[in-house]
Order: C-alpha cells, then structure tokens, then sequence
C-alpha cells in the first residue's frame, strides 16, 4: 500500500526544499494520457510532464527497453563506449540532419554547452593575433519573452526581467535581448562582439509565441553572412513535439547548434546539443563532460522513443492538432490560439489562465499555463477519443466562466 496524498504532501513540504508551487494533486501511475492519484482519482493529461511524456505515461515498450538495460548495465561512466549512446546518437543525426551531439540531462544543461561552444567557436576563429575582430566576441543575443532554463548562464539567457530580478546577481556578461520579430530590433544588437543568436521557434514558457517566417530567415542570413553562430533552443519544441521532428524544418532552415532535452528521454531525463558541420569539432576533450550524460538506460529508452518516430507518427501529429484547432476554435469563450502541432497556446475572454487551470484540474483535466494562456502540451499518442474527453472539460470550464 502507498501513502495517502496528504502524507505524501506533507513528506513531501517537510523534507524537499520549497522552490515548486505545487497543485495539490499527487500522480502515482498512468497509461496514455489518463493519469490516476492515490485516492483513486483520474485525470486526461493534457501536459505529459511540461513536454516529456511524449509517448504517453509508461508506454510498455518503453518500459520494456530501459528495464532491459537497467538489468544489463545501469552506468559505465564517458570514459568508455557505450552501444545505446552510439545508437542513440546515430539516430538523431539521421532525423535531424545535424552532424554529431554532445548527451547532457536537461535543457538548461544542453543550452549552458551550446553557450560555451558558441564562446569557443568565436575565440578560435576570431581572437587571433591579426584578425579584424577583438577578444569581445562572445555576446549572445536573445529574445525578450524566452525562456533558457535555470542555470546561471541560462537565466541570464531568459529574456524576463522576473528571472533577472530575483537574488542571484551577479548574473554572465555577455548577453543582449531582442525582440521577437522585429528585425529592426535584431540589428540594433547585432554588433561585432555577437557570437551567438539563441532563439525557441516557438517561445513555451512566454506564452506559446511562434516565431515569425520572415523573423527567422533574416536571423539565418545574417548568421551566414556574419559568421554568427544560430542556436535553436529545441528543448520544448523538438522531437516531434510540433508535427516535424524539428521546429526548424517549419522554418526552411537548419541552425548551426540546436539544444534538444524534454521528449527526447520520454520521461527519464537526457538533454543534448546536436552540432551542425560548423561546431561539430569546437568541443576538444577536457572543454565539456558530464557524468551521467549519454546513460545507458536512459538512452536505451530514447532510442525505443525514436524509433517509434517515422513520417506517419508526425503526420497523425498534425492531425491531433487539426483536431484541437478545429473544436477550439468552436469553443465561445476562446479568443486566439498559437502553436504549431500539439504545442497550443489558447487566448481566453474569461482572463485569469490561473483559475482555469484550477477548475480544469478540479474536474479532472491537467492543463497548463504560459503567461496569460493556457497551453497544451499533450502527450503525442493520445488517442482522439483523449482529445474529445479534455476538450469536453475544458469546454464545461469555460462555458461556467461565460
Ligand atoms: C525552451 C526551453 N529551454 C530550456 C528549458 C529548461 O529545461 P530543463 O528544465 O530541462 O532544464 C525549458 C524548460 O521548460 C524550455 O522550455
């Protein structure tokens, strides 16, 4: 028998450190996209975990590969190969197209890589003796609105001044913030110490901004002209999560770094850097390392979560989103909704995203906010009859707030 919820919150308050507002809502098991509570109660899972759980709570094949690997090698450490890291790494250079990848364990780590190569990258191109360029190239520009993690090098990379205003100064040199797609206001930043542009193609934590066609392309060009390294921030929107493997490809272009962590693990925790022809060697033995990056298990389970992702998997991925699209739409108390795939952000007239959130979860639907909009980020297996159910919720919540 497991704990009760209440003794699991209060265990919980007593002996973790205080940094989550947490709902009061435990979830001890899952399949698909229903979660269950230790009281009995059943939720639609319209979150998968921020993004993670792409193929649904313990998909059983999954399940299957990382408990084989954990019953042959758990862990060997970077100073030997590894089959599943070798595999895993093969894998998401053929679905990406990028060259080779650095393996970390979460998205703040994966960006906080893509920072030193990018400030490595410049030094060695640039900081030699006779070279037009001074030592000053290390400034990375991104955008107001994003969201980079939690790191130091990476809340000083968030462009919300709530993350710059807690107290954790001093915060990095060297970064400068644009706005999203304003491209004069891009190259009022760009400079002849910018190494870097760091940007989501579609800002989660902001508030599900998608980033303008016209935006991106100039920020490619003018990365190719200048020799300024472009850094995709794929944390939330990659692997498969917007109905192409990459948010790039939405976009014509391939970045020069792209980070990728979330649905890559499929619920244990693994971030990367993929590398594009340009940085592929910046990193040198002794620059970079982690010990549990690459992990066997976890990329034994990554592995089993690429190999489910072919053409039709990302085609039915667009279609769940048609679906969302077309019945949120219908819903009267919806104003505006963003997005790409099944990464939805919906504008209400009801205002307060908070309070939504609070009735949906009371009537059995986890739904989550970004800024003022609540944003879906369902597991990418849920079934139509999943979607009609959360959406029948969420219909109900509104109607009440009309
Ligand atoms: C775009 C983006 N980058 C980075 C991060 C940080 O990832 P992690 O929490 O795994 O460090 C997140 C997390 O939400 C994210 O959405």
């Amino acid at each position: 028998m497991g704990m009760d919820f209440n003794t699991i919150k209060n265990v919980t308050d007593t002996y973790t450190a205080h940094t989550y507002a947490r709902y009061d809502v435990a979830i001890t098991s899952g399949r698909g996209a229903h979660a269950f509570g230790p009281d009995g109660k059943e939720y639609i899972d319209f979150t998968s975990g921020i993004g993670v759980n792409i193929l649904g709570f313990s998909d059983p094949g999954w399940a299957a590969a990382v408990s084989e690997q954990a019953a042959k090698l758990q862990h060997s450490s970077n100073l030997f190969y590894s089959e599943p890291c070798a595999v895993c790494a093969r894998r998401m250079a053929e679905l990406s197209g990028m060259a080779n990848m650095f393996f970390c364990n979460s998205g703040a780590e994966a960006n906080e890589g893509a920072i030193k190569t990018a400030r490595k990258y410049s030094l060695m191109k640039y900081a030699s003796p006779g070279s037009a360029h001074d030592f000053n190239r290390f400034e990375i520009i991104t955008l107001d609105g994003s969201f980079h993690g939690r790191t130091m090098a990476t809340i000083t990379a968030t462009g919300q001044e709530s993350f710059h205003n807690k107290n954790f100064s001093p915060f990095l040199q060297g970064f400068a913030y644009a706005r999203p797609n304003d491209i004069a206001s891009l190259h009022e930043k760009i400079s002849d110490k910018t190494c870097a542009i760091m940007i989501e193609f579609v800002q989660g934590v902001g508030g599900v901004n998608v980033l303008d066609a016209e935006y991106v392309a100039e920020i490619a060009r003018v990365c190719a002209e200048r020799d300024i390294l472009f850094i995709a921030d794929e944390v939330q929107t990659g692997v498969a999560r917007t109905g192409k493997f990459m948010a790039y490809e939405h976009f014509g272009i391939r970045p020069d770094i792209v980070t990728v962590a979330k649905g890559l693990g499929g619920g244990l925790p693994l971030g990367g850097i993929l590398f594009g022809e340009k940085t592929k060697d910046t990193l040198q033995p002794g620059d970079h390392g982690s010990t549990y990056g690459g992990n066997p298990v976890v990329c034994a389970g990554a592995s089993y979560v690429l190999s489910r992702i072919d053409e039709d998997f990302l085609a039915e991925v667009r279609r769940k989103s048609a679906v969302f699209t077309e019945r949120l739409l219908s819903l009267p108390g919806v104003t505006g909704l963003s997005g790409i795939g099944l990464m939805l952000g919906v504008a209400l007239r009801a205002g307060n995203a908070k309070q939504v959130v609070d009735a949906c979860r009371e009537k059995g639907l986890l739904v989550l906010t970004a800024g003022e909009r609540i944003r879906f980020l369902p597991p990418l297996v849920i079934t139509d009859a999943e979607i009609a159910a959360g959406l029948d919720i969420f219909a109900e919540v509104l109607a009440e707030r009309e």
